[in-house]
């Protein structure tokens, strides 16, 4: 069966592309992601608050807007995960795209209007 598409301009052989989770952090994972089949990966997030600590909405102790809930912002916006400025960011990717042939899609999660 042709499954080939496009997805941002980008030509897939399929439509199975994972999103962006931790999952992608390590490069031996987004090797076996391709080997699994996946056409590309969406690469974990830089997270706006990540560059931004003061102004997370968790800190600033107003709660958030009402887009996530605080389950959400737990389950992969926490501190703790915090782990890569944007320049070890994008030197990550550059690996990734050198251990694949799939593309590599970056991710920047935004938590406020206008933020980026
Ligand atoms: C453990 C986990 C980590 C995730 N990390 C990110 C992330 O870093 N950035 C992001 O935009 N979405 C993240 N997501 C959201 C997923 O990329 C995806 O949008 C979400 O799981 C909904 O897709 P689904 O309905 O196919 O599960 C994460 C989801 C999970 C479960």
């Amino acid at each position: 069966m042709k499954l080939a598409t496009t997805y941002l301009g980008l030509k897939l052989r399929t439509p199975l592309v994972p999103s962006a989770s931790p999952l992608s952090e390590k490069l031996d994972n987004i090797k076996r992601m391709e080997d699994a089949g996946a056409a590309a990966v969406v690469f974990h997030s830089l997270f706006e608050e990540q560059l931004r600590p003061a102004n997370h909405p968790m800190r600033r102790g107003s709660g958030n807007s009402g887009e996530f809930s605080r389950d959400a912002l737990d389950d992969y916006s926490d501190e703790p995960d915090f782990k890569v400025d944007p320049e070890a960011y994008i030197s990550h990717i550059a690996k990734a795209k050198e251990s694949v042939r799939i593309p590599i899609i970056g991710s920047l999660n935004g938590s406020t209007f206008g933020g980026w």
